[in-house]
């Protein structure tokens, strides 16, 4: 990234200040309210009316926690119609019917769903080794999908659903819901304005501390070999005979899930790539350990990520340390957070809050006076003594009330691209450079080694190593 580039964007930023209007012109969609006394913004979205004169039938493939959710929200975008659910446990099929209407058609066999003609497109909210398959599978059949993250369970598999996806007339959106927020919007446009300076380092963490957030879900008390599709569970891993607490705490082998980096650190790249323009890292290294949850897992319950960004056209060159502990004793909080040479921003995604330093530069930083014009041929005196801390200023920017959250917007987006055969931001070639560098944490930690990833061509460099 230039440096008149940066020099712009700070400009911008400043002008905008000076004017209070900040985000009214760069994104359309978000506009402003400025509370000065509380230096607080309310974020607004304008123009959009959620009408729909046209029906789009759906259906939904894996009806459990997120599935649903999904679910709940998508039929609150107008004109979304559910009419089918496909589930491996009967349980399951029997509350979708209990939740959405007897007149859902409830089935084991995602096939089945695919080769219906008045099914416009698909949830797919499975465990994440059936993302790839039945992605591919649906848009071969013509069908849309909205399939959760992370898009793939291995990072082989990418390439194929990009190329579904541009071999058929459909949209792909992943589900990492966060990215069409208006705090991550609004985050896009604040670094675009320079509001942090030159971004040089990011980071993030996931904290929990209970089962349930540690993915020790409860087994019902009917599970077994005949409420459960186990055999078609399987029938694209390794062969076992049936275990419920592998079928509903799949998270916790690797055969299913991508560990606690393809579950949770995949939704911060996400984010970041979104707010940074960013492609992803081109070194990543993992550690943790398995500390508390010894039940059995295969996966850490503790990990640390580390990832270089090189300098792109878009954003300059810098590191990105992830982290998520699902033995913490401060509870369930997330993060994120992007330093700047002026300052910083944690992003939400229904608030952004911006840390400046009140000054651009400060008269006794010997870096900025190394940089300015010889005055009159006098040397600069580093004099550590006149170094004064400057206070940052704090804005910050918050979803006005009736805010209808991230997960809305972001099925809102999916159904308006596939409405006006449009685009999505979160499209496979982007899901693909999201999950890449979480599945390479797995890679990392498990082969003890630091992973080389080419994000333009999409390869691993140092796989057989
Ligand atoms: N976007 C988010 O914030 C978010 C949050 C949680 C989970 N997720 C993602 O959603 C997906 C599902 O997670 P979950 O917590 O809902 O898991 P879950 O275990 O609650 O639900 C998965 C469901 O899929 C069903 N299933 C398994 N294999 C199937 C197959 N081949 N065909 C049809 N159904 C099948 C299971 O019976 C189960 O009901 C995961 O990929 C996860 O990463 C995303």
């Amino acid at each position: 990234m230039s440096k008149t580039t940066n020099e712009n964007s700070r400009r911008s930023f400043i002008t905008n200040l000076t004017k209070g209007v900040i985000g009214a012109s760069m994104i359309p969609a978000v506009v402003t309210a400025k509370d000065r006394k509380r230096n607080l913004e309310d974020l607004i979205r304008s123009g959009q009316n959620y009408s729909a004169n046209d029906q789009l039938q759906i259906a939904l493939i894996g009806a459990g926690g997120m599935g649903t959710a999904d679910t709940n929200t998508a039929i609150t975008v107008p004109g979304i119609k559910l009419i089918a659910v496909c589930d491996l446990y009967d349980g399951r099929l029997a509350d979708a019917k209990k939740k959405w209407g007897n007149d859902i058609a409830t089935t084991r066999d995602y096939r089945e769903i695919l080769e219906r003609k008045d099914i416009d497109a698909v949830i797919i909210a499975t465990p994440d080794h059936w993302h790839k398959d039945i992605s591919v599978a649906a848009m071969n059949s013509g069908k849309s999908v909205y399939c959760e993250k992370p898009m793939v369970h291995d990072i082989t598999e990418g390439p194929a659903v990009i190329a579904a996806r541009n071999k058929n007339k459909v949209i792909m959106q992943v589900g990492s819901q966060g990215l069409s927020s208006l705090g991550n919007e609004k985050a896009r446009q604040l670094l675009k304005d320079g509001a942090i300076g030159k971004l040089n380092y990011a980071e993030g963490f996931w904290a929990r501390m209970s089962p349930t957030g540690a993915w020790q879900y409860p087994i019902p008390e009917d599970a077994s070999a005949q409420t459960v599709g186990w055999d078609t569970f399987v029938a694209n891993t390794k062969k076992r005979p049936f275990d419920a607490t592998r079928f509903f705490r799949w998270r916790n082998y690797r055969d299913y899930g991508t560990g606690v980096s393809g579950d949770l650190f995949v939704h911060l790249f996400s984010s970041l790539h979104f707010v940074t323009g960013s492609i992803g890292p081109d070194k990543i290294m993992a550690t943790g350990g398995l500390r508390y949850w010894k039940d059995g897992r295969e996966v850490p319950d503790v990990m640390l990520g580390m990832f270089d960004y090189p300098e792109t056209q878009v954003h300059p060159a810098f590191n990105l340390s992830l982290r998520v502990n699902f033995v913490d004793g401060t509870g369930g909080t997330n993060y994120l957070r992007m330093v700047g040479s002026e300052g910083s921003m944690t992003v939400e995604w229904d608030k952004v809050t911006v840390y400046r330093n009140s000054k651009n530069i400060d008269a006794n930083d010997p870096l900025a006076k190394s940089n300015m014009p010889a005055a009159g041929g006098k040397e600069y005196v580093y004099d550590r003594k006149s170094m004064s801390m400057i206070s940052p200023d704090k804005t910050e920017y918050a979803a006005a009330e009736g805010y209808k959250g991230a997960h809305f917007d972001h099925f809102y987006n999916w159904a308006t691209a596939i409405r006006n055969n449009g685009s999505v931001v979160e499209d496979p070639l982007f899901g693909y450079h999201a999950a890449a560098p979480a599945l390479l944490c797995n890679d990392s930690y498990f082969n003890n080694k630091i992973m080389q990833w080419d994000p333009v061509n999409l390869k691993v460099i140092n796989n057989k190593s």
